[in-house]
This record gives C-alpha cells, sequence and structure tokens, in this order.
C-alpha cells in the first residue's frame, strides 16, 4: 500500500481563493487588511520567511510592512514600535518573527502585541482562549494542520493523536485543537522513552521534533495519517521532513511530503488570521473581556 498524499501547496492555493475573496470585500467597504511584520537581526533563514510573508499578503491584496532591527537593539525600541503598531487603525495583524536575538524577553516582547492584533496566536491571552475552548486566533502552524485534515475528509473524532513535539509554536497548540475536535490526545517528545510504543497507536501522528527522519516505518501503524512539520536541510542541501518519507510512505495511509506540505499551509493561515482580524475590526467586534 502506498499513502495518499496531502498536498498542502494544493489545498493552499484553494484557501488563500477563498479569503482573498473576502480581503476584496472589506477593501471595497473601506477596510483594507494590513500586516506588520518585526523582525530583529539578521539570521537568513527568518529573513526568507518574512520576504515570503509578505510576497503572499501582495498575491492576497492584503497590505504589509515590515519593520526591520539590527540584532543589537535595545528590547524598547522593538516594545515602541509594537505600541505604535497597536495604536495604528490600518494595521489589523502584528507579527514578530520568532527567534529574537538572546538579549530579549520573548514573553515581554510577544504580550506587548495587542491581543486582536496578535495573528500568531501567542499572546498569554490567546493561549488561555484557545486552551479553554474560546480561541481568538490559533496559531498558523497547528491552524494549517488542522484545515490539512478537515479538506481531505479525515474525522479526528474518537482517533488517538499522538502529537511528538512540545514547543509553544507547535506541539502544544496542535494537542489543544486536536483535542477540541475530540481526539484522545499524546504529547510525547523526541527524548520521550519507547517512543515506538505511543506512535505505533497512533491513528494521526503529527511530528515537529526537528530531527531529520527520526520516525521510521516501523513508527508507524498501517493506515495511520502522518503529519510532518519538520523542515531540515541536509549536508547536501535537500530538505528533508522529521519523518523517513519514502518508508513511512509505504505504511501509512495519508502522509504530508516535505516540502510541499504543512509548509504551505502556514502562511496561508497566517493571511486567513490577518483577514480574519480585520473583519472583526470592521464590524467592531471584540475579542477580549
Ligand atoms: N518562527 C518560526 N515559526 C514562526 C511562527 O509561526 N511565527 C513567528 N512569529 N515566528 C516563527
Amino acid at each position: 500500500m502506498s499513502a495518499l498524499i496531502l498536498d498542502g501547496k494544493q489545498i493552499a492555493a484553494l484557501v488563500r481563493a477563498e479569503w482573498k475573496l473576502r480581503a476584496e470585500k472589506l477593501t471595497q467597504q473601506g477596510t483594507k487588511p494590513g500586516l506588520a511584520v518585526i523582525i530583529v537581526g539578521d539570521d537568513p533563514a527568518s529573513a526568507l520567511y518574512v520576504k515570503n510573508k509578505i510576497k503572499a499578503c501582495n498575491e492576497t491584496g492584503i497590505y504589509s510592512e515590515v519593520h526591520s532591527f539590527g540584532g543589537s537593539v535595545e528590547q524598547q525600541k522593538v516594545l515602541d514600535c509594537i505600541q505604535t503598531l497597536n495604536q495604528n487603525v490600518h494595521i489589523h495583524g502584528i507579527l514578530v518573527q520568532l527567534p529574537l536575538p538572546p538579549q530579549f524577553e520573548n514573553n515581554r516582547v510577544i504580550t506587548s502585541i495587542a491581543v486582536e492584533k496578535d495573528v500568531d496566536g501567542f499572546h498569554f491571552y490567546n493561549v488561555g482562549a484557545l486552551v479553554t475552548g474560546n480561541t481568538v486566533f490559533s496559531p498558523c502552524t497547528p491552524y494549517g494542520v488542522m484545515v490539512m485534515l478537515e479538506r481531505n475528509n479525515i474525522a479526528i473524532e474518537g482517533k488517538h493523536a499522538v502529537v511528538i513535539g512540545r514547543s509553544n509554536i507547535v506541539g502544544k497548540p496542535m494537542a489543544m485543537m486536536l483535542l477540541e475536535k475530540g481526539a484522545t490526545v499524546t504529547i510525547c517528545t523526541s527524548r520521550t522513552r519507547n517512543l515506538l510504543e505511543f506512535t505505533k497507536n497512533a491513528d494521526i501522528l503529527v511530528v515537529a521534533t526537528g530531527k531529520p527522519r527520526m520516525v521510521t516505518a516501523a513508527m508507524v501503524k498501517p493506515g495511520a495519517v502522518v503529519i510532518d512539520v519538520g523542515i531540515n536541510r541536509l549536508a547536501d542541501g535537500k530538505l528533508c521532513g522529521d519523518v523517513d518519507y519514502d518508508a513511512v510512505k509505504a505504511v501509512a495511509g495519508h502522509i504530508t511530503p516535505v516540502p510541499g506540505g504543512v509548509g504551505p499551509m502556514t502562511i496561508t493561515m497566517l493571511l486567513c488570521n490577518t483577514i480574519l482580524a480585520a473583519e472583526r475590526a470592521q464590524s467592531g467586534i471584540q475579542v477580549k473581556f
């Protein structure tokens, strides 16, 4: 058996087309959705991510602006920038590209973003909202995974979902979103003892460890849905995921490729969250109590 491929590029294109219409409608009504991206330092991977986000905004009818700071900038300068953006009525979403340089207090920076503009969903208020089933913004990568499952009619309720990874960006919100949809969820890490005993029982396996090809065919239940959030660059310059794709494809029921799986969905969901924020602003919907 060979797994069905979950094509992130195709689903991303469909979702973007739908939301582009919503952005156009808003713009006609006088509210062009706007995203501000803050980048600190000169990490090449972050610079590429930001470039791709801006390009995607342009293609979807979203106004965007980038605020770049040198790696040695004082944190207060960035906080002042966020305060100004919080007050700017043309900006509906604010994203601080992570990681920040080591002298920064991540939590202080993230929680200075207005809750209703936190399109990453990383503010403590929004994390609490997600965990209690009152989602304001779903974090983009796990949100993209959920949309991929939904668009492929993959049922979640009653399934055993295993998430490998406990990051605030992917693992933890992913587990919460699967739980909210009725899955029984196990959270593992790359260091979980006897990891195979957990993964072997997973109907849905989401891998976000940053360890190239760590999930082997022997770890996967036949017919399982395998979602690979990893993107790793090998010594030969090629990209690979956290799943041994060629081997696991022969065992799984569904699988996401790398590249072309979860990656294209992440930016797409950022566009959706920005348009959603603009829709709320336009109709005066308050998200914070
Ligand atoms: N760095 C890696 N992933 C992300 C993300 O989803 N949002 C932000 N802001 N930074 C990231």
